[in-house]
């Protein structure tokens, strides 16, 4: 409890400077590992930043400039034929060298500085390079530096934003609920910048502050590390005072919605509270964006008082609300991204949709249908009898699942009452119908819901990034959910995406999952699980996890919204796999799915005359290929002839499989199986001579059943170098079953999975099989990793786990193409994504 007298922590002006001992050294990269000099509790790498295999190269478009860059180690590439610079400045097709490695590493008052020295610059000066790291806890290992403007000709400077720079973590809850409502601080997290507030007249004292989160640890602002709000004093000497630690979520009180920051240093003696705390009291304000806290006094009593008027502590129903309020002509803003709806191009004609009992309704948006039968200001009309069943309005209403129309007060129904509908607007998948849809139809109340690409702010990506990607985009539905039943549970599941409509499935609209339950009464209880609003990541095992969060009220804790969670284990012969429902535990539902999509690729191997094996020893016979047709003639575009035989061994053009006007273009390299793409690969390399170099080329096998042998087809051409496509169904064999899940997933067909349809016998033998497959798998694997270990990316913290990654396949579109050149010099960097992204 009681804190040492000395925990107000006075940081003298830190500097330290790393020199690195000598150039001969090239490949120690020490310096790039700091301990960090004032709390002393922590050490910076950066070693992940290098990529032992390519260098980083930054195109400075305005200045026609490109610079070439290595941080920890020299260049992989030589700059203007020597070795041992970190960085290369490329201009006017020259090379110069304006950086050595190692650099000159320096902390000062926590900001990191690596100073690189290069050849001369004018004749007096020499080139010089200043990097300087910035904390940013959001970008992962994959960074690249950007290049500053630069006024001196001599003096380059980069920023690199990166998580490396950044110190331990501590982060608190964000969220709470009050008497019903919910409320969500989170936005106002910032993960590279603190907030200050000046106390006085001059630049200090200051306060520093985060949300939810540490104080950013860094230049000016040598925190303690779980400070959420510290001091910096206004003396001769820097000194930071702890005004409390990051430790519980917001919480309310006195009807306020307020943080509390605890734990601080020790207080002034004499004084009832030991140790300092701030408070920040928020304010909700609807206009208040980008707002900043204010100071508003306890220094004296140890117990800081800061109050903020902000959007973000204005609760989700409120802010739903107030947009209504504010709606205009069938349009409405997201208050959270102000980003705005407009469904104005959706007024121009009426809309039909029909029920399933046949029933066709009329309708226009934000105006009545030109054709009905129905009473003045009908929004919408029955056709059937001239029913309204609500009059229009072009009160668009915002809520997170989509804007939606309340057409209110339609003809009687019953007990007096008005028939009303709701008409949703969704962003579904891609591809998924455009029709207006009539989801639900009660005694007084009609539901009506409409997948637009008007409303699609922003979807998903179905992708989980990380030093290598897991691409989940194939398993979006756009015509039917996935469904799987537990006992009397349905659970309609979309992934990445709203569910595609259907109907009776009322969650709300949106929602990714709904559990639609039978109840004693026999009704169906309709729950969302979650809405799609986060891509999948990858977790501590590298298993693809996608998560649904803000579903509805949780039974156990109506303070909780349910979620559901989703994991992607690898298992190659799953196919693209089907959902389970595993576990309902703390208001979250957890589905596995296995699945081949998260499998990456391996080296399977070559057996004369033409089977190919993968890594399992499952066999896999190409020579209906040859028996076919021995020689496939293939055309280009420009009529360059290509013969292709992938069993002809020896006996066709010098051992090589494709030839094109005597030339061969490579013997056998490479057999991949690449899991994740469902596609079979043969490499050659080693050809005749080509210019410098040899002839290579590739074929590439895909899995369609309904094409039979097919024939390859060029898919990409250089040089030296020819890549072939070919769509057949001799590889779909390869597949071997032991396992063999549905691929297509009809409800029905996904049930019977939950059923033993093996007699005994049966299933005891596949049990055994499997068993053994098992053993197989766990000893191959070993050789395996040994294999794989040269490819890894040397900074990759990957764990050994159930994928059958052996390097990273690239994502671009050249990439793809060339589709891992040659998978001895993998690569691993994915700084393509970080550039696009
Ligand atoms: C960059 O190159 C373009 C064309 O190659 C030229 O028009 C432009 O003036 C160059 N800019 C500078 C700053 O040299
Ligand atoms: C919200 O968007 C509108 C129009 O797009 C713009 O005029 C307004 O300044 C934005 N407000 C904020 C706080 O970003
Ligand atoms: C108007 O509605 C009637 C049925 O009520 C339908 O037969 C007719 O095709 C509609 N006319 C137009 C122009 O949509
Ligand atoms: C007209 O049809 C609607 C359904 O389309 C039904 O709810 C309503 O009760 C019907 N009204 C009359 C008067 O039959
Ligand atoms: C639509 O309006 C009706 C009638 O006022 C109301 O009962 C219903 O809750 C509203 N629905 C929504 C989703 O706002
Ligand atoms: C993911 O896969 C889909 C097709 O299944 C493709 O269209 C998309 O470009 C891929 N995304 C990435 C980032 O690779
Ligand atoms: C299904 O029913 C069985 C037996 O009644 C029960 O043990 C199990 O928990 C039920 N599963 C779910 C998901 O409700
Ligand atoms: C925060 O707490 C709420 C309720 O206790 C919970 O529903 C939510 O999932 C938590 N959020 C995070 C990010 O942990
Ligand atoms: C998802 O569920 C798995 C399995 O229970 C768990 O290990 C993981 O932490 C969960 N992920 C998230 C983001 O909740
Ligand atoms: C086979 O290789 C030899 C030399 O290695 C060459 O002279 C001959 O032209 C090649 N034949 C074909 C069909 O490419
Ligand atoms: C592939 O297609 C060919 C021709 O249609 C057919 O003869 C062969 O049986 C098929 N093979 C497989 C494995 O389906
Ligand atoms: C630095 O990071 C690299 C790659 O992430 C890791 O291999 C190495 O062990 C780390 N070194 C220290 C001292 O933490």
């Amino acid at each position: 409890m009681c804190k040492l007298i000395v925990s107000i922590s006075l940081y003298w002006f830190a500097v330290i400077a790393v020199f690195a001992q000598d150039t001969s050294t090239v490949n120690d990269n020490s310096f790039c590992i700091i301990q960090e000099p004032v709390l002393k509790i922590f050490k910076y790498n950066f070693s992940s930043l290098s990529d032992s295999t390519k260098d980083i190269i930054l195109p400075n478009a305005y200045l026609n400039e490109t610079l070439r860059v290595q941080l920890c180690t020299p260049l992989k590439q030589k700059c203007n034929g020597t070795d041992g610079y970190g960085i290369c400045l490329i201009k006017d097709k020259q090379e110069i060298g304006i950086g050595k490695s190692p650099p000159v590493v320096e902390l000062d008052n926590g900001r990191i500085l690596f100073m690189f020295t290069g050849t001369n610059c004018t004749l007096t000066d020499k080139y010089s390079v200043t990097i300087t790291m910035k904390c940013n806890y959001k970008v992962e290992n994959n960074s690249i530096p950007e290049l500053l403007t630069h006024e001196k000709v001599c003096e380059y400077s980069l920023l690199w934003k990166t998580a490396l720079a950044c110190g331990p973590q501590t982060q608190q809850n964000c969220t709470v609920t009050n008497n019903g409502s919910h409320y969500d601080l989170s936005s106002l997290t910032n993960y590279t910048e603190n907030y200050v507030i000046r106390t006085g007249n001059g630049n200090l004292p200051k306060i520093i502050l985060n949300v939810c989160h540490n104080v950013i640890f860094g230049y000016k602002a040598l925190c303690q590390i779980k400070s959420g709000a510290c001091l910096q004093q206004n003396s001769s000497k820097v000194e930071y005072m702890n005004l409390g630690d990051v430790a519980e979520a917001p919480f309310f009180e006195d009807g306020k919605l307020k943080i509390k920051y605890k734990n601080g240093d020790v207080c002034r003696p004499n004084i009832t509270t030991p140790d300092i705390q701030t408070t920040i009291s928020f304010i909700c304000d609807f206009e208040a964006r980008d707002t900043r806290p204010e100071y508003i006094g306890g220094s004296e009593k140890c117990h800081y008082q800061i109050i903020w008027k902000t959007v973000a502590a204005c609760s989700t129903e409120s802010l739903r609300s107030h947009s209504a309020i504010t709606a205009g002509r069938c349009t409405v803003t997201n208050p959270l991204t102000n980003f705005t709806y407009n469904l104005q191009s959706l007024m121009k004609k009426e809309h039909y949709a029909t029920a399933q009992n046949g029933i066709t309704y009329t309708f226009g948006v934000c105006k009545s249908p030109a054709n009905m039968t129905c009473s003045l200001e009908t929004g919408i009309c029955s056709m059937k009898n001239g029913t309204s069943m609500g009059k229009y309005n072009t009160n668009l209403i915002w809520q997170e699942g989509g804007p939606y129309l309340n057409y209110t007060n339609g003809d009687f129904c019953e007990n007096g009452q008005r028939h009303y509908t709701t008409i949703a607007f969704v962003c579904g998948a891609e591809g998924v119908s455009n029709e207006p849809f009539v989801m639900e139809q009660k005694p007084c109340q009609l539901s009506i819901h409409w997948n637009t690409d008007l409303v699609c702010e922003k979807r998903i990506k179905c992708v989980a990034i990380d030093d290598d990607e897991m691409n989940l985009s194939s398993l979006i539905k756009s015509s039917s959910n996935y469904v799987v039943k537990v006992n009397k549970t349905e659970f309609h599941i979309n992934i990445c995406r709203p569910l595609v409509p259907e109907p009776s499935l009322t969650c709300a609209h949106g929602s990714a999952v709904c559990k639609s339950t039978l109840n004693s009464s026999k009704k169906y209880i309709n729950e969302s699980l979650g809405f799609p609003k986060e891509s999948p990541v990858l977790d501590a095992n590298r298993d693809t996890v996608l998560r649904y969060v803000g579903g509805s009220p949780c039974p156990e804790d109506p303070t909780t919204l349910i979620s559901s969670n989703f994991t992607f284990p690898c298992n190659i012969y799953s196919d693209k796999g089907f959902p389970e429902f595993k576990d309902y535990k703390d208001c979250t539902y957890i589905f596995e799915w296995k699945t081949s999509i998260t499998c990456g690729a391996a080296m399977g191997t070559w057996i004369s005359p033409c089977i190919i094996q993968d890594h399992l020893s499952h066999e896999c016979d190409l020579s209906p290929l040859y028996k076919s047709q021995p020689i496939y003639h293939v055309k280009n575009k420009q009529g360059k002839d290509y013969s292709v035989n992938i069993c002809g061994g020896g006996t066709f053009c010098n051992g090589s499989a494709v030839c094109q006007s005597n030339n061969g273009y490579g013997s056998l390299a490479n057999v991949i199986f690449d899991y994740g793409r469902d596609v079979i690969k043969l490499q050659y390399s080693n050809g005749d001579k080509c210019v410098n170099t040899s002839y290579t080329s590739g074929v590439r096998f895909i899995c369609v059943e309904s094409v039979g042998i097919g024939e390859p087809k060029p898919l990409w051409e250089s040089q030296c170098n020819v890549e072939f496509e070919w769509y057949t169904n001799v590889t779909c064999a390869c597949k071997s079953s032991t396992q063999h899940l549905p691929t297509s997933v009809d409800a029905d067909e996904g049930v019977k999975m939950f059923s033993p349809s093996y007699a005994g016998t049966i299933a005891s033998i596949v049990l055994s099989v499997i068993a053994l497959v098992a053993v197989l798998f766990y000893f191959l694997h070993l050789d395996w990793r040994t294999w794989l270990r040269s490819c890894w990316h040397p900074f990759s913290s990957r764990r050994s786990s159930g994928r059958v990654q052996y390097c990273r396949v690239n994502t671009t579109e050249e990439a793809r193409l060339l589709l891992d050149v040659d998978p001895t010099h993998c690569q691993t960097d994915s700084d393509d994504d970080l550039l696009v992204a």
